[in-house]
């Protein structure tokens, strides 16, 4: 009878480890909408990745002029002003600087209905570093981001 509640938590722990190596790995999903959030707050790539590849859908109803979201990687210590300096790049420039080296990755700004893929190489990041995925849309980058881990 003692043995049932160790069975239990056996298969919880091969669920949860499933989940999140599905999950840490090289090929992401991300869903925004018309809120400004990702629908995740946090992702993990493996540096063995051949490449990294991140698709963002937008789901919401809102065009990109009003609810633009893209998805974009840094340094975590770079996050605030490369949003800052996307800022004046304007839409035609997915809120990013022309040529800005700080930028890791980043996908273009999309609104209702759009998605957008980028693939990238996993030569830029190290395991263990600390890095930061974001939106760059004006004034979304201080609450639309979360943590990415390179294992
Ligand atoms: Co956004």
């Amino acid at each position: 009878m003692k043995r049932q509640p160790i069975n239990r938590y056996l298969i919880a722990a091969v669920l949860c480890s499933a989940a999140s190596s599905a999950w840490s790995a090289c090929d992401f999903e991300v869903q925004v909408d018309d809120a400004m959030a990702f629908k995740v707050t946090e992702m993990a790539a493996d540096k063995s990745c051949e490449a990294i590849n991140v698709t963002i859908n937008h789901t919401g109803q809102l065009p990109k002029q009003t609810m633009g979201h893209n998805w974009t990687l840094s340094k975590s210590a770079d996050y605030q002003a490369i949003a800052i300096d996307g800022m004046n790049a304007g839409l035609e420039n997915d809120y990013i600087k022309p040529g800005d080296e700080r930028v890791i990755a980043h996908t273009k700004v999309i609104g209702s209905g759009e998605s957008d893929s980028i693939s990238f190489s996993t030569s830029a990041l190290e395991a263990g570093g600390d890095y930061t995925f974001f939106c760059s849309f004006p004034g979304h980058w201080s609450v639309m981001r979360g943590k990415f881990t390179v294992n």
